[in-house]
C-alpha cells in the first residue's frame, strides 16, 4: 500500500504525476487558504504532508497528526512550522535550499530598480496617457552606481545580491553575525559592519535575514530613524522583520526616501498604512517565482517527502 499524503495546496501537474508512482495523495486546497481545522482534519490519518510557506503547522496541528512522519515544506524558509516539537515528536522537516538564491537576488534588484527609478509608478502614469511633454524633473529617482549597499543576513541570497552589486560598482557592506571568511569578503568585495554603522551609511539596505526571535523586528521605529534620509530599504525575507507601522510613519513622514517590500508582518493582510503611500513598491510575495525555479521547489519538496517515507534520510532535512 502505498503512503498516504496530504498536499496542502494544489501544485503543478507534472509533480503531482511524480508523486503518484509513489503515494496516494490528497489535496487540501485548490484554491485560497486552507483552514486549521480543514488541516487538522485531513491530516489525521496521512504518513506525509507536502506544505506551502502560507500553512501555519503548530503544536495543534502536530498533535493531531497522528501517524506523521515528514513535514516536506515547499520553500527554503520554514518559520511557518514548529521544527522544535515537530522533532520531539519523531517528524522530520525538510525545506528547499539552494534553488531559489538566484532567482530571489534577481527579484531583489527589480525591487531596488523599481524604486530607485520609480517604475511603477512612472508606469501608471504614462499608461494612464499623463504623459504631455518631457520635463527636467519628471520622475526624478536615485541612481546606484557608486551607492552603498547594506546587506542585512549575508547567507546564500545575501551573497548572490553583492554578487550583482558589482555591476554597478556599488560600494558592498554587510551585517551577519556568522560573518564570512576573509576569501568571500575579498570574493565579494564585502566589507562587514556594525548593524548600527550599515544602517546609519549605506544607500540602500536590503533584508536577507532570516526571521527568528533575535530578527523580529530588527528594523524597529529606533533602526529606521539611524537610516539616511535619501534611504532605501528592501525587504525580500521574511515581514516580521520589519516593524510596518513604524516603516509606514517613517515612509509618510520623509523620514526614508523609499521602500520595496516583498512579504509583511501578516501576510496576506498589508498594514493599511501602506496603501496610500508614493515612496514604496508593494510585491505579492514572488522572490522565487519563476517558473523554472518554482517547479525545482516543488519536485525538491516532492524527493524530500518520498525518501522520508521511505525510511531514508531526506536530502534537506532540517537538523
Ligand atoms: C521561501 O522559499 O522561503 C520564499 O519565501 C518563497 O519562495
Amino acid at each position: 500500500m502505498k503512503p498516504k499524503v496530504l498536499i496542502t495546496h494544489k501544485i503543478f501537474s507534472e509533480v503531482l504525476e511524480y508523486l503518484k508512482k509513489h503515494v496516494e495523495y490528497e489535496i487540501g486546497k485548490s484554491n485560497g487558504d486552507i483552514s486549521k481545522n480543514e488541516l487538522i482534519e485531513k491530516i489525521k490519518n496521512k504518513d506525509g504532508l507536502l506544505s506551502l510557506l502560507v500553512v501555519t503547522i503548530d503544536k495543534e496541528v502536530l498533535n493531531a497528526a497522528a501517524s506523521l512522519k515528514i513535514i516536506a515544506n515547499c520553500a527554503v524558509g520554514y518559520n511557518n512550522i514548529d521544527v522544535t516539537f515537530a522533532r520531539e515528536k519523531g517528524i522530520m522537516v525538510t525545506n528547499t535550499p539552494g534553488i531559489l538564491t538566484e532567482t530571489t537576488a534577481e527579484l531583489t534588484w527589480a525591487l531596488i530598480f523599481a524604486v530607485a527609478r520609480r517604475i511603477p509608478q512612472a508606469h501608471i502614469f504614462t499608461r494612464d496617457d499623463h504623459y504631455k511633454g518631457w520635463a527636467l524633473d519628471l520622475f526624478l529617482g536615485q541612481e546606484l552606481n557608486g551607492k552603498r549597499l547594506g546587506i542585512v543576513g549575508m547567507g546564500r541570497i545575501g551573497k548572490a545580491v553583492a554578487h550583482k552589486a558589482r555591476a554597478f560598482s556599488m560600494d558592498i557592506v554587510y551585517h551577519d553575525p556568522h560573518g564570512l571568511s576573509p576569501e568571500e569578503e575579498a570574493k565579494l568585495q564585502a566589507t562587514q559592519l556594525s548593524l548600527e554603522e550599515l544602517l546609519q551609511t549605506s544607500d540602500i539596505i536590503s533584508l536577507h535575514t532570516t526571521l527568528t526571535s533575535k530578527t523580529f523586528h530588527l528594523i524597529s521605529k529606533d533602526n529606521i530613524q539611524l537610516m539616511k534620509k535619501t534611504a532605501i530599504l528592501i525587504n525580500v525575507s521574511r515581514g516580521p522583520v520589519v516593524d510596518e507601522e513604524s516603516l509606514a510613519d517613517a515612509l509618510k513622514e520623509g523620514a526614508i526616501w523609499g521602500a520595496g517590500l516583498d512579504v509583511y508582518e501578516d501576510e496576506p493582510s498589508i498594514h493599511p498604512n501602506l496603501f496610500s503611500l508614493d515612496n514604496i513598491v508593494l510585491l505579492p510575495h514572488i522572490g522565487s517565482a519563476t517558473r523554472e525555479t518554482r517547479l525545482k521547489m516543488a519536485f525538491m519538496a516532492a524527493n524530500n517527502l518520498i525518501q522520508g517515507l521511505r525510511g531514508e534520510k531526506p536530502n534537506n532535512l532540517i537538523e
